[in-house]
């Protein structure tokens, strides 16, 4: 048995043209930036998990686009939707080659599953009774397995507002520690870094591969355009995170900022 090496890639909030930029931020070369240490790590990663907001726009140019980028990365990499994605798009333009979207995966000693957790026309996030009962069976599917789920609206506590939520947070974090077989939960949508200790397992949230967001207000005084009026954005420090999956269930993680933190 040998220990898995996940790189977590989050929020990379790509645009379709060349050279444009999102508040100033180049999200291609920022991504570029994030490959390129990828690709130094030793020992060398056996898997990708990009946990959503892949496009800023949800086209298709800018899946293709992506599509190019992330076979740069020379690994498989498993893909799952955010709020700023298009479902139907990436099966249509950005799945193929080394890129998969799928609800699970068994490799070697360990499983992964995958959660949507995108709600249409909305920033906030929720898993859906169909999303749970999926979840289930997959989960009484692997025996004893040690587990990894990942999702786009990280369930941790980090911000307020209402965008920022993943709405049933508390239900999903008791279901997940329910199951004893799931040892760790990734997310982001948060831009930024943080993990906490549950009783069974370890909740992440990872760094944007665009621009880190500071949730520093103490109320969401206004969803929506105000969203800027009470956070603040962080450029020139993007990242990413490893995860060392090890046999009999324990992770080791480690941050990674090739811009800067
Ligand atoms: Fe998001």
């Amino acid at each position: 048995m040998k220990t898995l090496r996940i790189v977590q890639i989050t929020d990379i909030h790509l645009q379709a043209e060349i050279g444009s930029k999102l508040f100033g931020v180049d999200t291609a070369a920022t991504l570029g930036e994030v490959i390129d240490a990828i690709r130094k790590l030793s020992p060398v990663p056996d898997l990708v998990i990009v946990t959503g907001d892949l496009a800023d726009d949800g086209s298709k140019a800018t899946y293709s686009r992506l599509r190019e980028i992330l076979a740069t990365t020379n690994l498989p990499v498993y893909v799952l939707a955010g709020n700023h994605d298009d479902i139907d798009e990436m099966h249509e333009s950005l799945v193929g080659g080394n890129i998969y979207f799928e609800s699970m995966l068994r490799l070697d000693e360990w499983a992964f599953m995958f959660v949507n957790s995108r709600v249409e026309g909305e920033s906030f996030g929720w898993i859906d009774p169909h999303e749970q009962l999926q979840l289930v069976n997959n989960l009484n599917s692997v025996d004893d397995l040690p587990v990894l789920l990942s999702l786009h609206h990280s369930p941790m506590a980090i911000c307020s507002s209402a965008g920022c939520q993943l709405k049933n947070a508390p239900d999903f974090t008791r279901m997940v520690d329910s199951f004893p077989g799931i040892k760790g939960v990734i997310g982001g949508h948060t831009h930024t870094a943080a993990e906490k200790k549950n009783s069974g397992h370890i909740q992440f949230t990872s760094p944007s591969s665009f621009a880190q967001i500071l949730h520093d207000q103490p109320q969401d005084i206004n969803e929506g355009e105000g969203f800027w009026g009470t956070h603040r954005l962080k450029p020139a420090s993007h990242g990413f995170r490893v995860l060392d999956l090890h046999p009999g269930g324990q992770i080791s993680s480690e941050l990674y900022w090739p811009g800067g933190d």
